[in-house]
């Protein structure tokens, strides 16, 4: 479970896109500086996806690093973003080693940085920064990781985005007997380790919001949740046979009914009947 490719990124990136609260960005706005470029680090950027939803709602001068550990993920980035510039009637350029983006309501550098963020946080100089933002990363992470960050950037004054952090709600219709059960054992499979210790799982947006208010952020949190209808079969197709892979890793013994529940399911998503919910929040703080 620590791997992801590029074309799951981009399966989940219209249903990340149609989740994601606005409000939340008009709200962490007024902290971020007018009258320079904002400088936002994007932790555990994938193809950069977070970007693409937040840049041009930002708008402005801004100056972005796009940090992940996987260079195929990086290295993915550049086209995606031409893709989705192409799309949105943005200008991508080079600049040496730095991509650009120009509209009339934005001008953006975009750098990228290959960085292991579970062992080499400490590298990063969060003082750069105004704006740290994630997204679909803080239920991977543990309690100590996640305390490691909060403490680097509130004594950065850094102004905080954290979006689409799964929360352990997965509603699924039709309604399945076996879907509670299913459910819980992936809840258990996401506490398991992701690389940062102990995984945060479905507690990851409560423990931030605690976290944050104890560091003494002004914090806002809503939820984020995916709403997946049925002409989104392969993106459902995918997550079910990933909760189903989930559960029977932690449940061996109940992989004859987990293959029995997978098949069930999926073949409600076939018959175009098949609707998913999947719970998840998203975090902001501003330093008061
Ligand atoms: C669920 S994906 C989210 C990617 C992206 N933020 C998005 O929303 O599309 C989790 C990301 O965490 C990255 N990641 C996992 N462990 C990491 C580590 N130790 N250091 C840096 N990045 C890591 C993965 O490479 C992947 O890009």
């Amino acid at each position: 479970m620590t791997g992801f490719s590029a074309d799951w990124l981009g399966l989940r990136e219209p249903a990340d896109t149609a989740a994601r609260p606005p409000d939340l960005i008009d709200w962490i706005a007024p902290s971020l500086p007018r009258d320079r470029s904002v400088h936002v680090l994007d932790l555990a950027t994938g193809t950069g996806s977070n970007l693409r939803y937040l840049a041009p709602r930002l708008g402005g001068l801004q100056q972005w690093v796009l940090a992940d550990h996987d260079p195929v993920l990086l290295g993915a980035m550049p086209e995606r973003l031409s893709t989705w510039a192409a799309a949105n009637d943005v200008a991508v350029g080079t600049a040496g080693k730095s991509l650009t983006l120009q509209n009339a309501g934005l001008s953006c550098r975009v750098d990228r940085l290959q960085v292991d963020l579970a062992r080499d946080l400490g590298t990063i100089d969060f003082t750069r920064f105004d704006l740290v933002s994630t997204a679909a990363l803080l239920d991977l992470v543990s309690d100590v990781w996640l305390e490691d960050l909060g403490r680097r950037c509130v004594e950065s004054g850094c102004s905080i985005l954290f979006a689409l952090s799964y929360d352990g709600r997965i509603d699924c219709t039709p309604v399945d007997p076996l879907d509670a059960r299913i459910r819980d054992l992936v809840n258990d499979h996401q506490r398991t380790e992701k690389g940062f210790g102990p995984a945060l799982g479905p507690d990851a947006a409560t423990r931030t919001v605690r976290l944050l208010e104890r560091l003494g952020y002004e914090v806002r949190a809503e939820h984020s949740d995916w709403r997946i209808d049925a002409a989104q079969s392969a993106l459902q197709t995918e997550l079910i046979t990933g909760w189903a892979s989930a559960a029977a890793e932690v449940a061996l013994d109940e992989r004859a009914s987990i293959e029995a529940w997978l098949q069930r399911r999926l073949a409600w998503v076939r018959d175009g009947q098949s609707r998913l919910v999947v719970g998840h929040v998203d975090v902001a703080g501003r330093v008061r």
